[in-house]
């Protein structure tokens, strides 16, 4: 290490996450039933590119499909799955930037669940990653999503016409994105 570099703790001992009962932890191949329950519910559906009646064939087929380097983790309150995010690293001269997915379980938004995972995901890109920008996309109408990335400092880049089909229309997204400080 340099003599100036400023000195990296050591991390801190295991413990509870700050939200009591909280843990935030690597997706594992077990984790597939949870995992279409999640992604099937109407308010998840809403904010995201699933589709009805999704399996658990169909989500253990996705995850077995997910190529090596993305990194997926799940958050479980008091041991049962709620929610789900990962971070996706680009290749060649975009090697430097990720895309970010997330999702929490419909009875369990607001709860600050979503934030305990995207700044997980943040740790990992900035800390370990060498990520310099995440970015995604989000429905423009997707306020709840749209806010809880603006406070985590992604900024909207532009805008998306008729990206994705969700509920008998079109709906535009917005792209956003976070640069490394
Ligand atoms: C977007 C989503 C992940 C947020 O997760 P969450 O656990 O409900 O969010 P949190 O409780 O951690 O909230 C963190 C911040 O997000 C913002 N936020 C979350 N829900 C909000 C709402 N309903 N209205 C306004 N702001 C909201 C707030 O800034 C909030 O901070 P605050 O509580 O201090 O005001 C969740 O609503 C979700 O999974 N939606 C369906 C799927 C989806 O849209 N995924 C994103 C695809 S781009």
């Amino acid at each position: 290490m340099a003599p100036d570099a400023d000195p990296i703790p050591p991390p801190p001992l295991p413990g509870a996450h700050p939200a009591a009962g909280l843990t935030i932890r690597a997706r594992e191949p077990e984790d597939c039933a949870a995992i279409a329950e999640l992604v099937s519910l109407p308010r998840v559906r809403w904010g995201t590119l699933r589709l009805p009646f999704t399996s658990r064939e169909d989500v253990r087929q996705w995850m077995e499909k997910a190529p090596a380097g993305h990194l997926q983790i799940v958050a479980l309150l008091d041991g049962r799955l709620v929610g789900s995010a990962g971070v996706h690293p680009d290749k060649g001269r975009r090697s430097h930037v990720g895309g970010i997915g997330m999702c929490v379980h419909d009875e369990f938004q607001r709860r600050g669940i979503g934030a305990a995972l995207l700044a997980a995901l943040i740790e990992a890109a900035d800390r370990w990653f060498n990520l310099r920008r995440l970015e995604l996309a989000v429905y423009v109408d997707n306020e709840p999503a749209i806010a809880l990335y603006k406070k985590f400092g992604f900024v909207i880049e532009g805008t998306r016409r008729a990206d994705a089909f969700r509920d008998g229309a079109f709906v535009d997204s917005y792209m956003m994105a976070r640069l490394k400080g």
